[in-house]
C-alpha cells in the first residue's frame, strides 16, 4: 500500500511588517481592538515589486532543498491561490518556468483559503493512484493588494505569505490518514473579491458563525475517519483566520493550547498560506516531531472547507 505524506517543506515570508499600531495610522482602529477580535498583533506585506509568484517560487526552492528533492523528481505542480499574478499563465506555470523544472503539468487551484488542504488532497490521490511520484503543492497569496484600506474590518485581517510541501511516498505508518473537503456557493455572497473594485468584501459576522462551526466539526470527523480520537492528537493546525475561530476548533478537540499552532499573531491570515506556513513554523521550532499526528483544518471563500489528519515523518 502506498503511504503519502509531505516529505520536506519551505516558506517566504516577506521583510516588510505591518503593526497594529500602523494600522492605527491610517483607519479608525486600535492595537486593543485588532488583539482582542483577532488575535493579530502584526502582518507581513509585499513590495510592490514582488507579486505572488515570487514569493512561491522561493518558497518552493527552499522546500526543494530541505528535502533534498531534485528538479527531475517532481511530476506535477499545484499553486493553491486566489491572488495569482495573472489568470494565466498560472503561478504555477510561472514557477516551473523560473525553477526550471520539466514540463511536467502544472496549475492553479482556487479554493481561497482552504486551497491548500485541496492541494493536498489532488496530490495524494494523484500518487495514491501511481500516476506521479512527487507533487510540489505551494501555496500562495498575496491579499495585500486585494485589500480595501478604508474597510476596517476586513483591512486588518490579511498578510502575504507563500508556503511549499514537497508530497510523495513515505514509510509505513506515516503521511496521510485522512481527508475531508465540502463547498457550498450559496456562501459566496459572505466572502468575495468585487468585480469592480478587485476588493475583498466580507460579512464578518456569517463568516465568522460558519467557520466556528465547520472548523470544529471538520476537526472532530477528519480524525474519527482517520481512526483516531482527540487523545491521539499532537497538534491542531487551523487555517489561521482568527484566533477565536481557531479556538473554537481546540476547544471542540479538547486540545490544551500547547497543542495548537498559532502563528496569527505573526502573520495574520494568509489565506491559502496559512496552514502550510504553520506546519513548517512548528516542525522548525520542533513542536511537531517524527511520527506526531496532526489535524489540518480550514475554511475559505467559495464557501470552501476541508480537513487532513496524517502523522508526521517520512
Ligand atoms: O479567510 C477569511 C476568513 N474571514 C474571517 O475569518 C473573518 C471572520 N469574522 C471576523 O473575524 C469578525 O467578523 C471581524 C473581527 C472581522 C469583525 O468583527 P465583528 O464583530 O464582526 O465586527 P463588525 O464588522 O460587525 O463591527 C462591529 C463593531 C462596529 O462598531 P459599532 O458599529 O458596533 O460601534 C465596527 O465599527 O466593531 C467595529 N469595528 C472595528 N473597530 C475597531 C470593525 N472593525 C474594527 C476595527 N477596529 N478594525
Amino acid at each position: 500500500m502506498t503511504n503519502v505524506g509531505i516529505i520536506g517543506m519551505g516558506s517566504y515570508l516577506p521583510e516588510k511588517v505591518m503593526t497594529n499600531h500602523d494600522f492605527e495610522k491610517i483607519l479608525d482602529t486600535s492595537d486593543e481592538w485588532i488583539t482582542e477580535m483577532t488575535g493579530i498583533k502584526e502582518r507581513r506585506f509585499a513590495e510592490d515589486n514582488i507579486d505572488t509568484s515570487d514569493m512561491a517560487v522561493i518558497a518552493a526552492k527552499r522546500a526543494m532543498e530541505n528535502s533534498g528533492v531534485t528538479k527531475d523528481d517532481i511530476d506535477m505542480i499545484i499553486v493553491a491561490t486566489s491572488t495569482p499574478d495573472h489568470h494565466f499563465p498560472t503561478v504555477a506555470n510561472i514557477v516551473q518556468s523560473k525553477l526550471e523544472l520539466n514540463h511536467v503539468p502544472s496549475f492553479d487551484q482556487a479554493a481561497a483559503c482552504t486551497g491548500f488542504i485541496y492541494g493536498l488532497a489532488t496530490a495524494y490521490n494523484y500518487i495514491k493512484a501511481g500516476t506521479y511520484k512527487k507533487v510540489l503543492v505551494i501555496g500562495a497569496d498575496k491579499l495585500s493588494k486585494k485589500i480595501d484600506f478604508d474597510d476596517q474590518s476586513t483591512a486588518i485581517l490579511f498578510g502575504d505569505g507563500a508556503s511549499a510541501a514537497i508530497v510523495g511516498e513515505v514509510s509505513e505508518g506515516y503521511g496521510i490518514k485522512s481527508f475531508e473537503l465540502g463547498s457550498n456557493g450559496d456562501g459566496g455572497k459572505w466572502l468575495y473579491d468585487d468585480k469592480d473594485t478587485k476588493y475583498i468584501k466580507m460579512n464578518g459576522r456569517e463568516v465568522f458563525k460558519f467557520a466556528v462551526r465547520i472548523m470544529g466539526e471538520l476537526s472532530v470527523s477528519v480524525t474519527e475517519k482517520a481512526d483516531m480520537t482527540s487523545e491521539d492528537i499532537d497538534m491542531l493546525i487551523p487555517h489561521q483566520a482568527n484566533i477565536r475561530i481557531m479556538e473554537s476548533a481546540r476547544k471542540r478537540m479538547n486540545l490544551p493550547r500547547e497543542k495548537m499552532s498559532e502563528t496569527i499573531q505573526l502573520y495574520g491570515n494568509t489565506s491559502a498560506a496559512s496552514i502550510p506556513i504553520s506546519i513548517e513554523h512548528e516542525v522548525k521550532h520542533n513542536k511537531i516531531k517524527d511520527g506526531d499526528n496532526i489535524v489540518l483544518v480550514g475554511f475559505g471563500g467559495g464557501l470552501t472547507w476541508g480537513a487532513v489528519c496524517m502523522t508526521w515523518g517520512k
